[in-house]
């Protein structure tokens, strides 16, 4: 290989056909004159433009159409020349960082020696560990093409904001099992608001036999196994119930308010009280009926109840994943949408209650398609506020233009899969943390399971893995008629 232009950060870099590239690659230029590396990653791989290849090309089409009757005459022998001259390429890469007394800054300001640099491609192991990448609790991801481990640390998931995102169908869900049973592993707890009720899977092999993690695994289903007493509600989180989820104007959130307070001291909070005391109501008709409407959506729901026996499985489930780890599953498959709005209000509500009397050192929350349940303040919250509770988010979704631009830039790691969209690719590539021309460029020829990694994870080196296969059911797939 040899260095053939710079501009800014972009190399162009010329390979002859004897050395294999291929985009997501990295090299490393060494200088021999200053002693010091250039790390840079081919975006791009196209054929070197040399002036004359077109005539070239044409002259050495096959004579099989009758035109050129007379044999090829190559007296100088320049054939092999020119053969290779054609089939060489022009590798566009980026720089990441430079490389220099076994350390590590990402400036792009010196110009190596084009004649005395030697231009070799750096395996991915060698470049985690230059960049220190895997660490004390290591997460293998899958392999590199060349079938090398790629394994990160846990530790760089922890307190960050995370995004999955692709296509349909291309392991998206498969890379959240991935993360999930690894972090349990390492005792964490992870709550999933599961919208196709396919996480209970990851207790399970593939034989369908219980697996180490079949004890860590709890799936909640709202209102057969998960419901809650309306008796231990604590104010704020019904609060946040009717008036997010169900929209409860200011004036009758008031006046419910007032209701619940006095029910409590009464010690008659039932939702048969409830209902009857709303009913009774001595105040302005709208107020009643805003009231009335909303509480039936309560009953409705099926998610409450006064009876002790009913009661949810929610902090027995927190308390024993508090001990060695767990996964907490919300299944939301069959609940209607204004019960998922309900559902995901009580659950934050109830996190961050126990977050904040260090009940909870912190959780790690997976969120599949989030515009699907997730109010609009909730998105800013859950970046800010939440956060320095310690619920720490990972968003998944295959339609990117439902996550803010906001989240986009505050994202920490993205687990990039394939998509041919121009337009989600723009969504994706506005992330601060990525130049726009890496995501398109590499983003659009993954295949299924081949995963783009970007950010802290890996240290800002874009890395791109074949995500490992788990040994767990598949649930969740598309119910098709054929
Ligand atoms: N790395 C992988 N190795 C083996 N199977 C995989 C891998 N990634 C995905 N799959 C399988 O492909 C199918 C689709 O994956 P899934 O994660 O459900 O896609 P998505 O959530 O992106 O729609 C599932 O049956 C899953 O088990
Ligand atoms: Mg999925």
């Amino acid at each position: 290989m040899k260095l053939y232009k710079k501009e800014g950060n972009v190399l162009q870099i010329i390979s002859f056909p004897n050395e294999h590239i291929e985009k997501g690659d990295y090299l490393l230029i060494e200088d021999k004159y200053t002693n010091k590396s250039l790390i840079a990653q081919v975006i791009d791989v196209q054929f070197a433009s040399v002036p004359g290849i077109f005539e070239e090309l044409l002259r050495s089409f096959p004579n099989d159409g009758g035109i050129f009757q007379e044999e090829d005459i190559d007296p100088l022998e320049i054939a092999p020349h020119t053969m290779y001259i054609q089939d060489t390429s022009l590798l566009i890469c980026k720089i990441r960082a430079t490389f220099e007394n076994k350390l590590l800054n990402p400036s792009t300001s010196w110009l190596p020696s084009r004649s005395k640099s030697i231009i070799k491609k750096l395996p991915i192991p060698e470049l985690l560990k230059i960049a220190k990448i895997d660490g004390l609790l290591p997460i293998t991801l899958g392999k590199t093409k060349d079938s090398s481990l790629i394994t990160i640390d846990a530790t760089s998931l922890d307190g960050r904001l995370n995004i999955i995102t692709g296509k349909k169908g291309c392991g998206k869900s498969h890379m959240s099992k991935l993360l999930m049973a690894s972090l349990i592993d390492y005792k964490a707890i992870v709550v999933i608001f599961d919208l196709n009720g396919e996480y209970s899977s990851l207790g399970l092999s593939t034989e369908g036999k219980k697996n180490r993690y079949f004890e860590k695994i709890h799936e909640l289903i709202p209102a057969k196994n998960f419901k809650v007493s309306i008796n231990q509600l604590h104010l704020n989180i019904v609060m946040g119930i009717m008036i997010h989820a169900l929209n409860l104007p200011g004036a009758s959130a008031r006046e419910f308010r007032r209701i619940w307070k006095t029910l409590r001291k009464r010690q008659q909070l039932t939702l048969y009280e409830l209902g009857e005391t709303i009913r009774n109501l001595n105040c302005n008709q709208h107020i009643r009926d805003a009231l009335s409407s909303r509480y039936h959506t309560l009953v409705n729901s099926g998610f409450f109840t006064h009876k002790k026996q009913e009661v949810s499985f929610l902090d027995k489930c927190i308390v024993k994943s508090n001990e060695n780890g767990g996964a907490i599953i919300i299944n939301l498959k069959k609940a209607s949408s204004i019960d998922r709005q309900i559902i995901v209000e009580f659950v934050l509500g109830k996190l961050v209650d126990l977050l904040a009397c260090w009940k909870l050192k912190a959780v790690f929350l997976f969120a599949e398609e989030a515009h699907l349940y997730l109010r609009e303040t909730y998105w800013d919250d859950i970046v800010t506020r939440m956060r320095h509770f310690g619920i720490f988010t990972t968003f998944i979704t295959n339609q990117p233009d439902t996550i803010k631009e906001s989240i986009y830039r505050q994202a920490d790691n993205i687990f990039l899969f394939n998509f041919t969209n121009d337009h989600d690719l723009d969504v994706v590539s506005r992330a601060a943390r990525v130049d726009a021309q890496t995501v398109r460029a590499i983003a659009i020829d993954l295949p299924p399971q081949y995963c783009l990694t970007l950010g802290k994870i890996v240290e800002d080196f874009p890395i791109v893995t074949k995500v490992k296969a788990l040994d767990i059911q598949t649930l969740g797939k598309t119910r098709l008629f054929f």
